[in-house]
Protein backbone atom coordinates (compact mmCIF):
# COMPACT_ATOMS: atom_id res chain seq x y z
CA UNK A 1 0.00 0.00 0.00
CA UNK A 2 0.94 3.68 -0.12
CA UNK A 3 1.52 5.92 2.62
CA UNK A 4 -1.23 5.50 4.77
CA UNK A 5 -2.86 8.68 5.19
CA UNK A 6 -1.93 11.64 7.25
CA UNK A 7 -3.24 12.53 10.71
CA UNK A 8 -3.16 15.43 12.40
CA UNK A 9 -3.04 14.64 16.17
CA UNK A 10 -3.17 18.00 17.72
CA UNK A 11 -5.66 19.05 20.05
CA UNK A 12 -6.22 22.40 18.21
CA UNK A 13 -6.39 20.88 14.55
CA UNK A 14 -8.57 18.36 15.86
CA UNK A 15 -11.06 20.64 17.56
CA UNK A 16 -11.12 22.90 14.54
CA UNK A 17 -12.11 20.27 12.02
CA UNK A 18 -14.97 18.88 14.29
CA UNK A 19 -16.01 22.70 14.72
CA UNK A 20 -16.50 23.09 11.08
CA UNK A 21 -17.64 19.80 9.64
CA UNK A 22 -19.38 17.62 12.41
CA UNK A 23 -22.93 18.69 12.76
CA UNK A 24 -24.36 20.20 15.77
CA UNK A 25 -26.02 16.61 16.62
CA UNK A 26 -22.66 15.10 16.87
CA UNK A 27 -20.78 17.70 18.85
CA UNK A 28 -22.82 19.37 21.16
CA UNK A 29 -22.35 16.21 23.75
CA UNK A 30 -18.91 17.05 25.16
CA UNK A 31 -17.62 16.73 28.90
CA UNK A 32 -14.83 19.23 29.52
CA UNK A 33 -14.70 22.91 28.85
CA UNK A 34 -11.17 22.60 26.92
CA UNK A 35 -10.92 19.90 24.03
CA UNK A 36 -9.19 16.66 25.17
CA UNK A 37 -7.57 14.59 22.28
CA UNK A 38 -6.82 11.01 23.67
CA UNK A 39 -4.11 8.43 21.74
CA UNK A 40 -3.65 5.36 23.07
CA UNK A 41 -5.98 3.06 25.82
CA UNK A 42 -4.75 0.16 27.32
CA UNK A 43 -6.60 -2.18 30.00
CA UNK A 44 -8.10 1.05 32.56
CA UNK A 45 -5.62 3.60 31.31
CA UNK A 46 -6.35 6.46 28.56
CA UNK A 47 -3.31 8.50 27.29
CA UNK A 48 -3.95 12.00 25.92
CA UNK A 49 -1.60 13.80 22.94
CA UNK A 50 0.88 15.40 25.54
CA UNK A 51 1.39 11.63 27.23
CA UNK A 52 -0.46 12.43 30.03
CA UNK A 53 -1.78 9.07 31.75
CA UNK A 54 -5.42 8.88 32.81
CA UNK A 55 -7.61 6.54 34.91
CA UNK A 56 -10.41 5.80 33.13
CA UNK A 57 -13.37 5.91 35.40
CA UNK A 58 -16.23 6.29 32.32
CA UNK A 59 -14.69 3.39 29.78
CA UNK A 60 -16.11 5.54 27.04
CA UNK A 61 -19.38 5.79 28.25
CA UNK A 62 -19.42 1.79 29.57
CA UNK A 63 -18.26 0.71 26.10
CA UNK A 64 -15.07 -1.14 27.75
CA UNK A 65 -15.96 -4.04 30.08
CA UNK A 66 -13.03 -5.38 29.70
CA UNK A 67 -10.12 -3.23 29.19
CA UNK A 68 -8.94 -0.99 26.60
CA UNK A 69 -7.43 -2.56 23.64
CA UNK A 70 -7.40 -5.88 25.29
CA UNK A 71 -4.68 -7.89 23.44
CA UNK A 72 -7.49 -11.20 23.37
CA UNK A 73 -9.83 -8.98 22.15
CA UNK A 74 -8.26 -7.35 19.50
CA UNK A 75 -5.91 -10.72 18.62
CA UNK A 76 -9.72 -11.99 17.90
CA UNK A 77 -11.53 -9.31 16.14
CA UNK A 78 -8.38 -8.81 13.94
CA UNK A 79 -7.83 -12.07 13.13
CA UNK A 80 -12.04 -12.02 11.83
CA UNK A 81 -11.54 -8.90 9.84
CA UNK A 82 -8.59 -10.11 8.00
CA UNK A 83 -10.00 -13.44 6.99
CA UNK A 84 -13.37 -12.35 6.32
CA UNK A 85 -14.42 -8.43 7.90
CA UNK A 86 -18.19 -8.83 7.17
CA UNK A 87 -20.62 -11.57 6.35
CA UNK A 88 -24.05 -10.47 6.45
CA UNK A 89 -26.58 -12.52 7.98
CA UNK A 90 -28.46 -13.51 4.70
CA UNK A 91 -25.34 -15.89 4.59
CA UNK A 92 -24.29 -18.64 7.07
CA UNK A 93 -20.88 -17.86 9.54
CA UNK A 94 -20.35 -19.52 12.53
CA UNK A 95 -18.75 -16.98 14.58
CA UNK A 96 -22.14 -14.83 15.39
CA UNK A 97 -23.68 -18.52 15.20
CA UNK A 98 -21.22 -19.61 18.12
CA UNK A 99 -21.55 -16.43 19.69
CA UNK A 100 -24.98 -16.29 20.39
CA UNK A 101 -25.29 -20.03 21.62
CA UNK A 102 -22.33 -18.71 24.20
CA UNK A 103 -24.49 -15.58 25.28
CA UNK A 104 -27.88 -17.77 26.04
CA UNK A 105 -26.03 -20.19 28.25
CA UNK A 106 -25.52 -17.34 30.02
CA UNK A 107 -29.58 -16.66 30.36
CA UNK A 108 -31.54 -18.11 33.36
CA UNK A 109 -32.24 -21.75 33.08
CA UNK A 110 -35.49 -23.24 32.26
CA UNK A 111 -36.33 -20.79 28.81
CA UNK A 112 -35.06 -21.29 25.19
CA UNK A 113 -33.24 -17.98 24.28
CA UNK A 114 -32.79 -16.61 20.86
CA UNK A 115 -30.32 -13.89 19.90
CA UNK A 116 -30.96 -11.37 17.10
CA UNK A 117 -27.97 -9.25 16.62
CA UNK A 118 -27.56 -5.42 16.09
CA UNK A 119 -25.20 -2.98 16.31
CA UNK A 120 -25.91 -0.61 18.88
CA UNK A 121 -27.98 -0.80 22.00
CA UNK A 122 -30.72 1.43 20.80
CA UNK A 123 -30.89 -0.29 17.54
CA UNK A 124 -31.91 -3.37 20.01
CA UNK A 125 -33.94 -1.64 22.33
CA UNK A 126 -35.99 -0.28 19.35
CA UNK A 127 -35.94 -4.21 17.98
CA UNK A 128 -36.87 -5.31 21.66
CA UNK A 129 -39.85 -2.65 21.56
CA UNK A 130 -40.84 -4.02 17.98
CA UNK A 131 -41.20 -7.67 19.28
CA UNK A 132 -43.14 -6.98 22.28
CA UNK A 133 -45.81 -4.85 20.30
CA UNK A 134 -45.78 -7.58 18.02
CA UNK A 135 -45.59 -9.88 20.34
CA UNK A 136 -48.49 -8.78 22.55
CA UNK A 137 -50.61 -7.28 20.36
CA UNK A 138 -50.99 -4.13 22.11
CA UNK A 139 -48.63 -1.16 21.30
CA UNK A 140 -48.38 1.20 24.87
CA UNK A 141 -45.36 0.51 26.53
CA UNK A 142 -44.54 2.12 30.15
CA UNK A 143 -41.07 3.53 31.46
CA UNK A 144 -38.93 4.98 33.74
CA UNK A 145 -38.52 8.72 34.17
CA UNK A 146 -34.85 9.74 34.32
CA UNK A 147 -34.66 6.55 32.31
CA UNK A 148 -32.17 6.59 29.22
CA UNK A 149 -32.65 3.89 26.45
CA UNK A 150 -30.81 5.62 23.58
CA UNK A 151 -30.91 7.97 20.49
CA UNK A 152 -32.81 6.46 17.69
CA UNK A 153 -36.73 7.89 17.34
CA UNK A 154 -38.02 4.87 19.39
CA UNK A 155 -35.46 4.74 22.31
CA UNK A 156 -36.05 8.50 22.54
CA UNK A 157 -39.31 7.68 23.23
CA UNK A 158 -38.52 5.60 26.06
CA UNK A 159 -35.95 7.73 27.46
CA UNK A 160 -37.38 10.55 30.18
CA UNK A 161 -34.62 12.29 30.50
CA UNK A 162 -35.73 15.71 28.77
CA UNK A 163 -32.63 16.68 27.29
CA UNK A 164 -32.42 13.62 25.18
CA UNK A 165 -35.60 13.67 23.88
CA UNK A 166 -36.26 15.82 20.44
CA UNK A 167 -39.63 16.64 18.09
CA UNK A 168 -41.47 14.05 16.53
CA UNK A 169 -40.95 10.74 18.28
CA UNK A 170 -43.61 8.03 18.62
CA UNK A 171 -46.20 7.85 21.31
CA UNK A 172 -47.59 5.44 23.38
CA UNK A 173 -45.34 5.44 26.34
CA UNK A 174 -46.89 6.27 29.74
CA UNK A 175 -43.84 7.05 32.26
CA UNK A 176 -43.33 6.15 35.58
CA UNK A 177 -42.04 7.50 38.73
CA UNK A 178 -38.40 5.92 39.11
CA UNK A 179 -37.93 4.30 42.49
CA UNK A 180 -34.94 6.45 43.38
CA UNK A 181 -34.20 5.52 47.14
CA UNK A 182 -32.05 8.83 47.80
CA UNK A 183 -34.45 11.36 46.36
CA UNK A 184 -37.50 10.01 44.59
CA UNK A 185 -40.61 11.08 44.61
CA UNK A 186 -42.22 8.09 47.31
CA UNK A 187 -38.91 8.16 48.91
CA UNK A 188 -36.61 4.69 50.74
CA UNK A 189 -39.92 2.29 49.61
CA UNK A 190 -40.98 0.30 47.21
CA UNK A 191 -44.33 -0.32 46.75
CA UNK A 192 -45.48 3.13 46.11
CA UNK A 193 -43.42 2.98 42.50
CA UNK A 194 -45.09 -0.54 42.00
CA UNK A 195 -48.72 1.15 42.73
CA UNK A 196 -47.94 3.74 40.07
CA UNK A 197 -47.00 1.29 37.56
CA UNK A 198 -50.92 -0.34 38.15
CA UNK A 199 -51.99 3.13 38.29
CA UNK A 200 -50.55 4.36 35.01
CA UNK A 201 -51.64 1.04 33.37
CA UNK A 202 -55.37 2.18 34.23
CA UNK A 203 -55.16 5.75 33.51
CA UNK A 204 -52.93 6.11 30.91
CA UNK A 205 -52.63 2.79 28.66
CA UNK A 206 -56.20 0.99 27.08
CA UNK A 207 -55.52 -1.26 30.29
CA UNK A 208 -53.42 -3.52 27.71
CA UNK A 209 -49.92 -3.51 27.45
CA UNK A 210 -46.88 -4.75 25.28
CA UNK A 211 -44.47 -4.18 28.20
CA UNK A 212 -41.69 -2.27 30.82
CA UNK A 213 -38.61 -0.99 29.88
CA UNK A 214 -36.13 -1.49 32.30
CA UNK A 215 -32.39 -0.51 33.16
CA UNK A 216 -31.74 -2.82 36.27
CA UNK A 217 -29.78 -0.22 37.76
CA UNK A 218 -29.96 3.16 35.75
CA UNK A 219 -26.93 4.15 34.11
CA UNK A 220 -26.79 7.61 32.31
CA UNK A 221 -29.87 8.33 35.10
CA UNK A 222 -27.39 8.58 38.03
CA UNK A 223 -26.97 4.86 38.86
CA UNK A 224 -30.12 4.71 40.67
CA UNK A 225 -30.72 0.75 41.36
CA UNK A 226 -33.63 -1.09 41.76
CA UNK A 227 -34.96 -1.95 44.97
CA UNK A 228 -34.86 -5.20 46.26
CA UNK A 229 -38.42 -6.04 44.75
CA UNK A 230 -39.26 -3.67 42.18
CA UNK A 231 -38.20 -5.30 39.20
CA UNK A 232 -40.16 -8.77 40.06
CA UNK A 233 -42.64 -6.64 41.46
CA UNK A 234 -43.04 -4.03 37.61
CA UNK A 235 -42.58 -7.85 35.88
CA UNK A 236 -45.64 -9.35 38.07
CA UNK A 237 -48.09 -5.94 37.04
CA UNK A 238 -46.97 -5.69 33.42
CA UNK A 239 -47.94 -9.24 32.73
CA UNK A 240 -50.85 -9.25 34.61
CA UNK A 241 -52.02 -6.67 31.92
CA UNK A 242 -50.41 -8.71 28.71
CA UNK A 243 -47.67 -7.12 28.33
CA UNK A 244 -43.52 -8.03 28.58
CA UNK A 245 -41.09 -7.31 30.78
CA UNK A 246 -37.54 -5.83 29.11
CA UNK A 247 -34.30 -5.69 30.90
CA UNK A 248 -32.18 -3.29 29.44
CA UNK A 249 -28.64 -4.52 30.58
CA UNK A 250 -26.93 -2.40 28.37
CA UNK A 251 -25.06 -0.83 31.35
CA UNK A 252 -25.77 -3.03 34.39
CA UNK A 253 -24.63 -6.27 32.68
CA UNK A 254 -21.50 -8.41 31.77
CA UNK A 255 -20.67 -9.00 35.79
CA UNK A 256 -20.20 -5.30 36.36
CA UNK A 257 -23.04 -5.17 39.58
CA UNK A 258 -20.44 -7.98 40.78
CA UNK A 259 -22.68 -10.12 42.46
CA UNK A 260 -23.85 -11.15 39.14
CA UNK A 261 -23.89 -11.36 35.33
CA UNK A 262 -26.66 -9.84 34.39
CA UNK A 263 -28.55 -7.31 36.51
CA UNK A 264 -31.69 -8.64 36.65
CA UNK A 265 -30.61 -11.42 38.38
CA UNK A 266 -30.32 -9.33 41.84
CA UNK A 267 -34.21 -9.90 42.19
CA UNK A 268 -34.78 -13.24 40.84
CA UNK A 269 -36.80 -12.11 37.61
CA UNK A 270 -37.00 -13.80 34.58
CA UNK A 271 -37.37 -10.99 31.40
CA UNK A 272 -39.12 -11.88 28.54
CA UNK A 273 -36.93 -9.82 26.58
CA UNK A 274 -32.99 -8.70 27.37
CA UNK A 275 -31.00 -6.10 25.63
CA UNK A 276 -27.35 -5.86 25.51
CA UNK A 277 -24.85 -3.39 23.86
CA UNK A 278 -21.78 -1.27 24.88
CA UNK A 279 -19.71 -4.18 27.37
CA UNK A 280 -21.07 -6.86 24.92
CA UNK A 281 -18.07 -5.81 22.36
CA UNK A 282 -15.43 -3.77 24.22
CA UNK A 283 -15.36 -0.89 22.24
CA UNK A 284 -16.51 -2.92 18.88
CA UNK A 285 -19.61 -1.27 17.83
CA UNK A 286 -22.62 -4.70 18.58
CA UNK A 287 -25.69 -4.78 20.10
CA UNK A 288 -27.76 -7.94 21.12
CA UNK A 289 -31.76 -8.52 21.71
CA UNK A 290 -32.19 -11.78 23.87
CA UNK A 291 -35.50 -13.09 23.70
CA UNK A 292 -37.56 -16.16 24.94
CA UNK A 293 -37.60 -18.35 22.20
CA UNK A 294 -41.42 -17.77 21.40
CA UNK A 295 -41.37 -14.17 21.38
CA UNK A 296 -38.32 -14.29 18.94
CA UNK A 297 -40.41 -16.67 16.66
CA UNK A 298 -43.56 -13.66 15.91
CA UNK A 299 -40.94 -11.84 14.10
CA UNK A 300 -40.83 -14.60 11.03
CA UNK A 301 -44.05 -13.30 9.65
CA UNK A 302 -41.92 -10.50 8.18
CA UNK A 303 -37.97 -9.56 7.07
CA UNK A 304 -36.16 -7.58 9.78
CA UNK A 305 -32.52 -7.21 7.92
CA UNK A 306 -29.85 -5.47 9.38
CA UNK A 307 -27.32 -4.96 7.51
CA UNK A 308 -24.45 -5.32 9.90
CA UNK A 309 -26.30 -7.01 12.57
CA UNK A 310 -24.39 -10.74 13.45
CA UNK A 311 -20.86 -8.90 11.99
CA UNK A 312 -18.16 -11.40 12.52
CA UNK A 313 -15.44 -9.46 13.42
CA UNK A 314 -17.92 -7.39 16.68
CA UNK A 315 -19.17 -11.14 17.00
CA UNK A 316 -15.42 -12.15 17.24
CA UNK A 317 -14.47 -9.50 19.86
CA UNK A 318 -17.60 -10.70 22.08
CA UNK A 319 -16.78 -14.12 22.15
CA UNK A 320 -13.33 -12.63 23.11
CA UNK A 321 -15.04 -10.85 25.98
CA UNK A 322 -17.23 -13.67 27.82
CA UNK A 323 -14.24 -15.56 27.78
CA UNK A 324 -11.94 -12.79 28.96
CA UNK A 325 -14.53 -12.37 32.35
CA UNK A 326 -14.30 -16.20 32.82
CA UNK A 327 -10.64 -16.44 32.80
CA UNK A 328 -9.66 -13.21 34.06
CA UNK A 329 -12.37 -13.38 36.70
CA UNK A 330 -13.50 -9.62 35.97
CA UNK A 331 -16.82 -10.17 37.88
CA UNK A 332 -15.29 -11.04 40.53
CA UNK A 333 -12.81 -8.30 40.43
CA UNK A 334 -15.58 -5.94 39.67
CA UNK A 335 -17.07 -6.54 42.87
CA UNK A 336 -13.72 -6.98 45.85
CA UNK A 337 -12.61 -3.92 43.77
CA UNK A 338 -15.63 -2.07 43.99
CA UNK A 339 -16.84 -2.74 46.91
CA UNK A 340 -13.36 -0.91 48.47
CA UNK A 341 -14.30 1.97 46.49
CA UNK A 342 -17.49 2.36 47.39
CA UNK A 343 -16.03 2.24 51.41
CA UNK A 344 -13.40 5.55 50.25
CA UNK A 345 -16.04 7.10 48.58
CA UNK A 346 -18.50 6.79 51.85
CA UNK A 347 -15.11 7.81 53.41
CA UNK A 348 -15.40 11.11 51.38
CA UNK A 349 -18.61 12.08 51.89
CA UNK A 350 -17.53 12.21 55.69
CA UNK A 351 -15.25 14.79 55.07
CA UNK A 352 -16.62 16.70 51.97
CA UNK A 353 -20.41 18.44 52.25
CA UNK A 354 -21.40 18.95 49.13
CA UNK A 355 -21.76 15.02 48.37
CA UNK A 356 -25.03 14.00 49.45
CA UNK A 357 -25.24 10.45 48.81
CA UNK A 358 -22.69 7.54 47.46
CA UNK A 359 -24.41 4.97 45.98
CA UNK A 360 -23.90 1.51 43.51
CA UNK A 361 -22.54 -1.81 43.39
CA UNK A 362 -19.73 -3.72 41.81
CA UNK A 363 -17.95 -1.37 39.34
CA UNK A 364 -21.29 0.82 38.82
CA UNK A 365 -21.01 3.58 41.52
CA UNK A 366 -21.53 7.41 42.01
CA UNK A 367 -21.45 10.49 44.18
CA UNK A 368 -24.60 12.97 44.17
CA UNK A 369 -23.62 16.36 44.43
CA UNK A 370 -26.06 18.67 46.81
CA UNK A 371 -26.17 22.10 47.84
CA UNK A 372 -27.65 21.51 51.10
CA UNK A 373 -28.15 17.83 52.13
CA UNK A 374 -31.26 18.55 54.13
CA UNK A 375 -33.06 19.80 50.85
CA UNK A 376 -31.06 17.62 48.37
CA UNK A 377 -31.03 20.36 45.84
CA UNK A 378 -29.03 19.46 43.26
CA UNK A 379 -25.54 20.93 42.51
CA UNK A 380 -24.52 20.88 39.07
CA UNK A 381 -22.13 23.53 39.75
CA UNK A 382 -20.05 21.55 41.90
CA UNK A 383 -20.24 18.46 40.01
CA UNK A 384 -18.62 20.48 36.69
CA UNK A 385 -16.05 22.14 38.96
CA UNK A 386 -14.95 18.91 40.67
CA UNK A 387 -15.33 16.79 37.24
CA UNK A 388 -12.95 19.73 35.83
CA UNK A 389 -10.06 19.51 39.05
CA UNK A 390 -10.53 15.73 38.19
CA UNK A 391 -9.37 16.28 35.08
CA UNK A 392 -5.71 17.58 36.30
CA UNK A 393 -5.94 14.69 38.71
CA UNK A 394 -5.67 11.96 35.64
CA UNK A 395 -9.31 11.19 36.53
CA UNK A 396 -12.03 10.82 33.80
CA UNK A 397 -15.89 10.46 35.44
CA UNK A 398 -18.91 11.53 33.96
CA UNK A 399 -21.32 13.70 34.77
CA UNK A 400 -24.73 12.26 35.02
CA UNK A 401 -28.32 12.30 36.45
CA UNK A 402 -31.06 14.33 35.29
CA UNK A 403 -29.25 17.35 37.00
CA UNK A 404 -26.05 16.72 35.76
CA UNK A 405 -25.26 16.65 39.41
CA UNK A 406 -24.01 12.96 40.01
CA UNK A 407 -20.05 11.57 39.03
CA UNK A 408 -20.79 8.40 37.74
CA UNK A 409 -17.97 5.79 38.09
CA UNK A 410 -18.18 3.10 35.37
CA UNK A 411 -14.56 1.88 34.36
CA UNK A 412 -13.34 -0.95 32.37
CA UNK A 413 -13.76 -4.05 35.48
CA UNK A 414 -9.96 -4.50 35.54
CA UNK A 415 -9.55 -1.45 37.64
CA UNK A 416 -7.00 -2.68 40.79
CA UNK A 417 -6.78 -1.86 44.27
CA UNK A 418 -3.66 0.30 43.46
CA UNK A 419 -6.26 2.64 40.97
CA UNK A 420 -8.63 2.83 43.63
CA UNK A 421 -5.73 4.61 45.89
CA UNK A 422 -5.36 7.33 43.40
CA UNK A 423 -8.78 7.44 42.53
CA UNK A 424 -9.98 8.04 46.26
CA UNK A 425 -6.90 10.47 46.49
CA UNK A 426 -7.32 12.38 43.65
CA UNK A 427 -11.37 13.42 44.16
CA UNK A 428 -10.24 13.98 47.76
CA UNK A 429 -7.80 16.61 46.21
CA UNK A 430 -9.89 17.90 43.53
CA UNK A 431 -13.20 18.40 46.63
CA UNK A 432 -10.47 20.54 48.55
CA UNK A 433 -9.69 22.75 45.54
CA UNK A 434 -12.93 23.07 45.01
CA UNK A 435 -13.64 24.05 48.69
CA UNK A 436 -16.49 21.94 49.57
C1 LIG B 1 -29.03 1.78 29.38
C2 LIG B 1 -28.80 2.13 27.94
N1 LIG B 1 -29.60 1.58 27.00
C3 LIG B 1 -29.42 1.84 25.71
C4 LIG B 1 -28.43 2.70 25.27
C5 LIG B 1 -28.25 2.99 23.81
O1 LIG B 1 -27.10 2.39 23.34
P1 LIG B 1 -26.32 2.97 22.04
O2 LIG B 1 -25.72 4.27 22.44
O3 LIG B 1 -25.31 1.89 21.75
O4 LIG B 1 -27.32 3.11 20.96
C6 LIG B 1 -27.58 3.28 26.21
C7 LIG B 1 -26.50 4.21 25.78
O5 LIG B 1 -25.94 4.96 26.54
C8 LIG B 1 -27.77 3.00 27.58
O6 LIG B 1 -27.00 3.54 28.52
Amino acid sequence: MDKPLPTDWSTAATAERRNTFYAASQKKFVPFKEPMVFRKGAMQYLWDVEGKRYIDLLAMNVCISVGHSHPKVVKAAMDQAQDLTHCTTMFYHPVPAHFAEELAATMPKGQEWVVHFTNSGSEAIDLAMVMARTFTGHLDLLALRTAYHGPTSAAQSVTGIAAFRHPGMPGNVAFVAEPNQYRGVYGATVDPYLDEIEQAIAAATTGRVAGILVESVQGYGGIIEMPKGYMSGAAERVRAAGGLYIADEVQSGFGRTGDHMWGFEQDGVVPDIVVLAKGIGNGFPLGAVVARKAIGDVMAEKFMFHTYGAHPTSCAAGRAVLQVIREERTQQNAKAVGAVLLERLKDLQQRHKAIGDVRGRGLMLAIEMVKDRKSKEPDAETTAAVFEKCRDQGLILSKSGPNRSVLRMVPPMCLSLEDVDQVAEGLDRAFNEVAT
